[in-house]
């Protein structure tokens, strides 16, 4: 049974905006799935409480890489304030919605944000956890499904 992806997934799939890195980058996050081995890498350019430019590299499956394209669309040029309230359910809806069993997918294109916002307030000698949260890092959510979307 094949899996329906929205016409937005598959655009950002097929050409992810924002790919790559920035130098000299005001933070840096990395975030993976210990389950499925997808690692996101996103990188933030931030001038005074605006995120002037992000790049991200996803060494993931389609979802990851859709998700993380419409993440860096979302919070690029936005205030830290607001790219703070970012989530996985606003990146899926951005994405008109994705399969339920990729969803976790999206979770870590939340995560790879906050990721490199953490890193930029470390980098400043701050505290980031009562700012950004604690970041899910390896994530062990429940992803059993994770393998059978592989198959798919
Ligand atoms: Fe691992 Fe999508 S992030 S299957």
């Amino acid at each position: 049974m094949a899996m329906m992806y929205s016409e937005k997934v598959m655009e950002h799939f097929s050409n992810p905006r924002n790919v790559g890195e920035i130098e000299n980058a005001d933070g840096v996050g990395e975030v993976g799935n210990a389950k499925c081995g997808d690692i996101m890498k996103i990188y933030m350019k931030i001038n005074g409480d605006t995120v002037e430019d992000v790049k991200f590299k996803t060494f993931g499956c389609g979802a990851a890489i859709a998700t993380s394209s419409m993440a860096t669309e979302l919070i690029k040029g936005k205030k830290i304030d607001d790219v703070l309230k970012l989530t996985n359910k606003a990146v899926v809806e951005a994405l008109d919605g994705l399969p339920s069993i990729k969803l976790h997918c999206s979770v870590l294109a939340e995560q790879a944000v906050k990721s490199a916002l953490s890193d930029y307030y470390r980098r400043q000698g701050i505290d980031p956890v009562p700012i950004v949260g604690e970041i899910v890092d390896e994530d062990e959510t429940d992803i059993g499904s994770c393998a059978l979307a592989f198959s798919k």
